[in-house]
């Protein structure tokens, strides 16, 4: 049966403590417990439905876990903090000293500066390949590898993953495949293509209103009690526990994602085609020019469209920035990093969100100077906001 991954959020039937039609919020940092006994097993990790304290887990996180689980179909998953607060946990309770990780070279700034610079303090090493060439991704595996790291769709070039391609890697050589799937949720289930743990920043398309960061790690019953051990739980341990408070309005905006995924891909879809038709250097998976185009339709769940991220490339970092903010200054959307919001955002990530990555890195992916990041909103009249960018593109020249 095809997998429905909205269908699957839409079946979570949850009940407040007075038959609210929201799940109670859990505004309690730690538990009572009847007996003494169920708190020893509870602290031993045997004992089901009992809550110890809100930085192991809630019973809000526990509901929005649920439903990021059931949306990736993972047999569970685990809430964190941010994005960073569950992909850093993640590696490192996969990987000891002495151990190695392959790496998509293009991925967000700030995982690559936690496997650049951060991790070789614990003598955990990585090396970066161009993800979209499995025999690369295959000589760069070692007797140390452990995993195989990368983002269905990368930031900011929007490369795509051949995620069953990597799974079949993963599985050849006993490694664990991790994806981020923060730019393509619902779009992509990278689970069901043979990930073994998928994590988001929830702070971008599944919260929705840039109002809050969050995180999840979605994987196997087992990897995520490994998480959440009290006595080497990296989850546990690191401390990036979400607020019962946010994740109750989190899993509020999950309700909806499936319709604004549609309405971010249908106004990406729209632009992209305009932009590419008007000679701008584009880069949307939708287009059939974009070299994973096939790749992605094979692994879509179609529905959803091709996800609301786009890039242009201008030429210039100069160029980039006077029109971002002139569009700025038309209310066309806001010169910020993040995505998934209701209005556009965009950047230039040489100098904001890819700024970690050296130059001569950057050159070297191919993320240029005048490369401009754009997340597309949910405009109802995007024919409109096509005419007003392509006016201020005529405007700074860039047309
Ligand atoms: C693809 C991707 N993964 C992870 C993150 C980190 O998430 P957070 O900022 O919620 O920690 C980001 C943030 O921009 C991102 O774009």
């Amino acid at each position: 049966m095809k997998f429905k991954p909205a269908n699957n959020i839409q079946d979570l039937q949850y009940f407040g403590e007075f038959g609210g039609v929201n799940p109670s919020i859990s505004d309690s940092s730690t538990y009572t417990f009847l007996s003494a006994k169920t708190m020893l097993d509870t602290f031993e990790g045997n004992s089901d439905g009992c809550y110890l304290y809100s930085r192991h887990t809630s019973p809000s996180n526990l509901y929005l876990g649920e439903a990021l689980a059931a949306m990736e179909g993972t047999e569970t998953a685990n809430v964190a903090a941010t994005g960073m607060g569950a992909i850093t946990p993640a590696i490192l309770q996969l990987c000891n000293a002495g151990d190695h990780i392959v790496s998509s070279r293009t991925i967000y700034g700030g995982t690559y500066a936690f496997l650049k610079n951060f991790t070789p303090k614990l003598n955990i090493n990585t090396t970066f390949v161009d993800i979209t060439k499995l025999e690369v991704v295959e000589a760069a595996i070692t007797k140390n590898t452990k995993v195989i790291f990368c983002e269905a769709m990368s930031n900011p070039l929007l490369e795509i993953a051949d995620i069953k391609g990597l799974a079949a890697l993963a599985k050849k050589h006993n490694l664990k495949l991790l994806v981020d799937n923060t730019f393509t949720p619902l779009l992509i289930s990278p689970a069901q293509l043979g990930a073994d743990v998928v994590l988001h920043s929830l702070t971008k398309f599944i919260n929705g209103s840039s109002d809050t960061m969050g995180g999840v790690i979605c994987g196997t019953q087992d990897f995520i009690n490994e998480l959440r051990s009290v006595n080497d739980g990296a989850s546990m341990l690191l401390g990036a526990s979400m607020d019962s408070f946010r994740s109750a309005s989190i899993l509020k905006n999950l309700r909806t994602l499936h319709i604004r995924m549609k309405q971010h891909s249908k106004n990406a879809e729209f632009l992209a085609k305009k932009f590419q038709k008007d000679g701008l250097k584009t880069v949307y998976p939708g287009l059939t020019s974009h070299p994973s185009y096939e790749l992605f339709k094979s692994m879509m769940n179609t529905e959803y469209g091709f996800g609301g991220m786009l890039t242009i490339d201008v030429g210039s970092i100069d160029k980039a920035n006077e029109l971002m903010e002139l569009m700025q200054h038309k209310n066309l959307g806001y010169l910020a990093v993040s995505l998934g919001f209701y209005k556009t955002l965009f950047s230039a990530p040489g100098t904001s969100t890819s700024s970690e990555i050296s130059e001569e890195e950057q050159k070297e992916m191919g993320l240029t100077d005048g490369l401009i990041r754009f997340s597309i909103g949910l405009d109802d009249d995007i024919e409109r906001t096509y005419q007003m960018m392509n006016a201020c593109m005529k405007e700074v020249g860039v047309l």
